[in-house]
C-alpha cells in the first residue's frame, strides 16, 4: 500500500478509500502529510465543488429556460468541470469542445494562445456558453471571444469555475464564477501543473516551492 505513496502516485487515496479498517485517524494523516509531501494544500474539497456546481447548473438552467445553449469546454483543464456542470443543468444541451494552449509547462500565461483543436460544429446563431477552468491574466478568453464572435453566434456567456481577477491584464469578466481566488497557483479537478495533478477530486494550491517560485 505504501509503495504506490512512496512512488508518488495516488494509489495510496484508493487504497485508503477502499480500506474501511484504515479509515481511522492514523489513515487521516497519514493523508495530510501525504499531501504536504507533494506540496499540496485543499483549498476546496470535492463536497465544496460539488454543491457550488449544482448551484451554477441550477442558474444557468433557469437563465436558459426555453433555449438550448452549446456549451463550448476549453480544453483541456475544464473536462471535468464540463462533465460536472452539463449534468447539474436541466436544459436540452449540446457539447463541443476546443483545444486551446496558452502556458507549456510555466505558471506564467505567456500571452500567446493556439487553437489546437477547432470546434466540431458550427456556432451560428447559437446561445454559447463557454466553460473555463480558471479565467487568470484573461488572454486565453479574450482571444477566444474575438474568434467566436466573428462566427455570429446568437450570444456568448462564459462560465468559469474559478477566477483570479487581481491578476487580469485583459477586460474579460465571467457571467458565472465558482470561486473568486486570490493570486495562487492551484491544481486538481482538471487543472495541471506541467500536466500533473488534474486528476485530484478537489482544488489544492501548489507551494511555490514546488514549481521554483
Ligand atoms: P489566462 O489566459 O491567463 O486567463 O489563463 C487561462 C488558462 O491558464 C487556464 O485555462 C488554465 O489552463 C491556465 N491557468 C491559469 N492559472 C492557473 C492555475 O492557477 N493553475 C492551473 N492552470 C492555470
Ligand atoms: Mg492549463
Amino acid at each position: 500500500m505504501m509503495k504506490d505513496a512512496e512512488k508518488g502516485g495516488f494509489g495510496y487515496v484508493v487504497a485508503w478509500k477502499s480500506n474501511r479498517m484504515g479509515r481511522n485517524m492514523l489513515q487521516a494523516m497519514l493523508n495530510e502529510e501525504r499531501l504536504n509531501e507533494m506540496g499540496i494544500r485543499v483549498l476546496y474539497t470535492e463536497e465544496e465543488l460539488r454543491s457550488r456546481i449544482v448551484q451554477l447548473g441550477g442558474r444557468i438552467t433557469a437563465d436558459y429556460a426555453g433555449r438550448r445553449p452549446m456549451l463550448v469546454s476549453v480544453l483541456r483543464g475544464s473536462y471535468i468541470f464540463m462533465a460536472d456542470l452539463t449534468r447539474a443543468i436541466s436544459l436540452d444541451v449540446t457539447v463541443d469542445f476546443m483545444v486551446v494552449s496558452s502556458y507549456g509547462a510555466g505558471t506564467v500565461s505567456s500571452g500567446q494562445v493556439e487553437i489546437k483543436k477547432d470546434l466540431s460544429d458550427s456556432i451560428e446563431g447559437r446561445d454559447l456558453i463557454i466553460v473555463e477552468d480558471i479565467l487568470d491574466s484573461g488572454n486565453t478568453l479574450y482571444y477566444l471571444m474575438d474568434v467566436l464572435r466573428a462566427r455570429k453566434p446568437a450570444s456568448i456567456r462564459i462560465c468559469t469555475l474559478m477566477d483570479k481577477p487581481e491578476r487580469r491584464t485583459k477586460p474579460i469578466t465571467a457571467d458565472y464564477v465558482g470561486f473568486v481566488i486570490p493570486d495562487a497557483f492551484i491544481v486538481g479537478y482538471g487543472l495541471d501543473y506541467d500536466e500533473r495533478y488534474r486528476n485530484l477530486p478537489y482544488v489544492g494550491i501548489l507551494k511555490p516551492s514546488v514549481y521554483g517560485k
